[in-house]
């Protein structure tokens, strides 16, 4: 159909999402994820009148949408999936005929770092994204507003753009890029008051117009003026800046902790008067064993290697370091039990609270526990695992048990019986309320105890008879 957009649409206009401007659009994402998942569900449910459907390839994800064990725990999802699901959320494998009902498409598939050919260890791994893209163009059966919600690298827009033209069957396609900055564990909080929701588009009169539709989507329960459009490549390059400099602040902050246990400052005590600088702020200024998830790492390699291909070598470093200095934040956090235990390791039990990269969140991806944890296995440690919500399964996945071996256990306490050494790795509230007076009993001596996220108090715990280790913080004889 002709998009000259504005003559003769009516209401009921089905067939060009790119000339629709009041009627509630249907929406489909492919990729029922971390991302996908959440995000469509708090939109089926802000937008009673928009048809949502989440597509995916993976027939046991869906499945597990569809039923009371969803596939992604986060606080308050159940509830935001159980009051639409069925009435305007549906999840299904039928990816086609998903596309086909939808006026705007989101893409919200994974991005892992590229780990062969060029580019291998920082480039992102598009084929995801592209296979996506080629699927849309061939199940079209009218003009489609295609978004990219994955994090991609700066121009990706461009090249979806690119297949789905060459491979359209007649029907145009406007791509826009609608980046997330739900972070896990609070996702549903921030999808229904996020800060701002970024929506960039070709400058194009049709362009703008895609734009104004998303815009009318959010528009729902996000106030205007939180609604940012920019051109493509500025949102493109927006999500990476974020989580750049979010990623930059943490490892700033846990630099400075390696100083506190040097000099015997307290980092917390820092971060505190640091954050009170109304110019710098209070928040990400929490020092911790290292940065996880499946974006940081990911989008700051992808910042270095688009840095690098326009020749910005010190650009491209100077983010570098920034990566480097969390992978020597874990390395270091492992050193220092090292050390606890004199230096050896082997055939000792070490109880490991906490495998999620973050509380609230049964996501392992990048957590500093698979570092620290395989750092410990190489020095054949025999590791007691606990964590509330990542499942035996997904502990296994990621380690190398070596000459060492580990088990996961049912309880904090089950995991620290006749542990030498416990490991907090993840800020859990339950580790907050834990009987450490128990713990302490059922371990050998001397016991030691390692807070990688500062959330207990090492004194009293130092009072049981534990040797305490916070991060950037040294009780005493620690
Ligand atoms: C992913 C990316 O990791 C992140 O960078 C981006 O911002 C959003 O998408 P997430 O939702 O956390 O984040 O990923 P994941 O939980 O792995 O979900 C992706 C889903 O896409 C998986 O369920 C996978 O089966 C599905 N998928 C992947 C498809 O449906 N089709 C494909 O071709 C590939
Ligand atoms: C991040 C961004 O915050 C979000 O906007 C984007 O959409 C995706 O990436 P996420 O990775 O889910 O979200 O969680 P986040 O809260 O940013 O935490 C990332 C990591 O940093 C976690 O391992 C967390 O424990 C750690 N962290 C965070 C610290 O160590 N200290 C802090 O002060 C804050």
């Amino acid at each position: 159909m002709n998009l000259s957009l504005t003559q003769g649409l009516n209401r009921e206009m089905k067939s060009s999402p790119l000339g629709k401007m009041s009627s509630d659009p249907s929406i489909c994402c492919i990729g029922a994820g971390y991302v996908g998942g959440p995000t469509m569900a708090v939109i089926a449910r802000q937008c009673p009148g928009c048809q949502v459907t989440v597509t995916d390839v993976n027939g046991d994800r869906i499945a597990a949408w569809n039923s009371d064990e969803l596939p992604v725990y986060e606080p308050g999802l159940a509830e935001v999936v159980s009051a639409a699901r069925g009435r305007n959320l549906h999840f299904t494998t039928d990816i086609d005929a998903a596309i086909r009902g939808a006026d705007i498409i989101f893409i919200s598939v994974n991005t892992p770092t590229k780990q062969y050919g060029v580019g291998a260890g920082k480039q992102a791994d598009l084929k995801f994204v592209e296979l996506s893209a080629r699927r849309i163009a061939e199940a079209a059966d009218r003009d489609k507003i295609v978004v990219e919600k994955s994090t991609l690298p700066v121009k990706t827009a461009e090249a979806i753009g690119r297949v789905l033209a060459a491979n359209t069957r007649g029907h145009r396609f406007q791509v826009l890029s609608n980046p997330e900055f739900l972070a896990e564990g609070t996702a549903v909080r921030d999808l229904l008051d996020p800060d701002r929701v970024l929506i960039g588009g070709e400058r194009t009169p049709e362009g703008e117009r895609a734009v104004a539709r998303l815009a009318d989507v959010y528009a729902q329960w996000v106030p205007r003026e939180r609604i940012l459009t920019t051109s493509v490549w500025s949102s493109e390059l927006s999500k990476l800046a974020a989580n750049a400099i979010l990623a930059q602040r943490i490892s700033s902050i846990n630099s400075i902790s390696a100083i506190c246990e040097a000099t015997g400052a307290d980092i917390e005590e820092v971060a505190r008067a640091v954050g009170m600088d109304s110019r710098i702020g209070s928040k990400f200024l929490k020092a911790s064993v290292g940065f996880g998830g499946s974006c940081f790492q990911k989008d700051i390699l992808n910042l270095v290697y688009l840095c690098e291909t326009f020749g910005l070598r010190e650009v491209a470093e100077y983010w570098e370091g920034v990566v480097e200095m969390n992978r020597m934040q874990r390395r270091r956090f492992a050193a220092r039990v090292m050390r606890s235990l004199f230096n050896t390791a082997a055939g000792k039990r070490i109880a490991v609270l906490g495998f999620a990269f973050k509380k609230d969140t049964n996501d392992t991806r990048e957590s500093a526990a698979i570092y620290v944890c395989n750092d410990l296995l190489a020095e054949e440690a025999q590791l007691a695992l606990y964590d509330p919500r990542v499942t035996a399964e997904a502990i296994a996945n990621t380690l190398n048990a070596g000459a060492g071996s580990f088990e996961v256990c049912a309880s904090p306490y089950a995991a620290a019986e006749g542990a030498h050494a416990v490991l907090v790795l993840t800020e859990w509230d339950e580790f907050r309320g834990l009987d450490f007076e128990r713990i302490y009993r059922s371990m050998k001596k001397p016991a030691s105890l390692f807070d990688g996220r500062n959330i207990l108090d090492l004194r009293a715990l130092k009072r049981l008879g534990f040797e305490v280790h916070g991060i950037g913080r040294t009780i005493e004889t620690s």
